[in-house]
């Protein structure tokens, strides 16, 4: 039997992360360690993923991969680099983290503005101390959650990789600086380090469970988990605004590229794949082993068709109010998902009653989210 490979996680606890954390155990080939400071999370996700994982076993499944299904946790803060050294050091020989997926981040474009240094602090600062102390512990292999915001308002829709970087918000930057910082860093030790970028359209959605699914704490700030927030009462008040109705889309509303957070998450580990995969480079024209892929369904819908979607999950009637547009918002962010197709085999299969469907079952089955108390 093949040794299973650790995989080193920040932010496993968050919404993607915990998702990312299950397909990796879902594999079989992989066991996990998180680094959590739980800013944004809670413990329960991770021990709902635990179980998941078992239940998904054969009955006949080898205790090995019982064992697996353990996820190993360091509570810790990413901006303190003895966190990853205390990573580093605990697994040797063939438990050394063979990869880290960095989802740990601050993610909101609202509040980065008002929080610039904060937002640097823990996507640029936290990762720059990363990446010493993988390359300190001979750790070269990185998956990285990136974003669409690094293209700003871009030229063409679909959007394709060669799209210039062009982020218009704090938080943006903070993701195409943590982009530009990893290549250097690849281009600078071609031999060592290897990164794939993972640029994240909207993901959307929770596993087919009800078990796990998006809990940010405070108002949240994407509009799936704010509409299921809204149909469940957790969250009515101030009345839902749409920012507005005359953008150049169908309905006037804005597009985005809502990706099943299953399907997102499953692309990790096609990542995982292909990050040791020369011939994936082959195109790149500088020294180093890193690449950008957008991870999208590749088609846009708009606020409203989502609104809609939700309101026929839940029976919730949406009172909404169409207010003036938002500063920062661009009309359309579609992905052109061809390349991580091509390149990574990755193919989005989750359709939009998926999305809305599992967003409701998660909601409805944890109205307060994982604070059950
Ligand atoms: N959700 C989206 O719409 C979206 C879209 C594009 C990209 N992303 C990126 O994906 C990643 C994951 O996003 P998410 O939606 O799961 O967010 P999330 O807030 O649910 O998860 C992030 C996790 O990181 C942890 N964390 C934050 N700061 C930390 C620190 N200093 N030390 C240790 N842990 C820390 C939080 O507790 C949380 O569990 C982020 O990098 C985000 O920028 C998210």
């Amino acid at each position: 039997m093949v040794d299973k490979k650790r995989i080193l996680i920040p932010g496993g606890a968050g919404y993607i992360g915990s998702h990312v954390v299950l397909c990796c155990l879902l594999t079989r080939r992989y066991k996990v360690t998180v680094i959590e400071n739980y800013s944004n999370s809670f413990g329960t996700a991770l021990e709902r993923v635990e179980k998941i994982a078992l239940d998904a076993l054969p009955a006949d499944a080898p205790q090995a991969d019982r064992d697996a299904c353990k996820i190993d946790v360091i509570q810790g803060d990413m901006r303190d680099r003895a966190t990853f050294k205390k990573a580093f050091q605990k697994y040797s020989g063939a438990d050394a983290i063979y990869a880290i997926i960095l989802t740990a981040a601050l993610k909101s474009v609202g509040e980065s503005s008002s929080k610039p240094i904060e937002y640097y602090e823990v996507n640029t600062s936290g990762l720059i101390g990363m990446l010493a102390e993988m390359k300190e512990a001979g750790c070269g292999r990185l998956i990285y959650s990136s974003s669409a915001t690094v293209y700003g308002t871009p030229k063409t829709i679909p959007i394709p990789e060669s799209s210039p970087m062009q982020a218009e918000s704090v938080y943006g930057r903070t993701k195409q600086i943590a982009e530009l910082i990893i290549k250097d860093v690849c281009d600078g030790h071609p031999d060592f380090f290897r990164s794939i970028s993972l640029r994240y359209f909207n993901p959307a959605g929770a596993h087919p469970s009800g078990l796990i699914g998006e809990d940010p704490r405070g108002k949240p700030g994407n509009l799936l988990p704010l509409l299921a927030q809204m149909a469940v009462g957790k969250y009515r008040e101030p009345g839902l605004k749409v920012f507005g109705n005359d953008y150049p889309t169908p309905d006037g509303t804005c597009v985005r590229d809502y990706i099943h957070i299953m399907d997102l998450a499953g692309g990790h580990v096609n990542a995982l794949d292909a990050v040791d995969d020369d011939s994936k480079f082959h195109d790149v024209t500088t020294p180093g082993k890193f690449k950008a892929y957008n991870l999208g369904k590749g088609k846009g819908l708009s606020v409203l068709n989502m609104i809609e979607a939700m309101r026929k999950v839940s029976g919730y009637e949406y009172p909404y109010e169409i207010v003036g547009r938002r500063l920062g918002d661009v009309p359309d962010l579609t992905a052109d998902p061809s390349l991580a197709e091509k390149e990574l085999g990755f193919k989005a299969k989750y359709s939009l009653d998926d999305m809305s469907r599992d967003t409701w079952n998660w909601q409805s089955k944890n109205p307060k989210g994982y604070d059950t108390e």
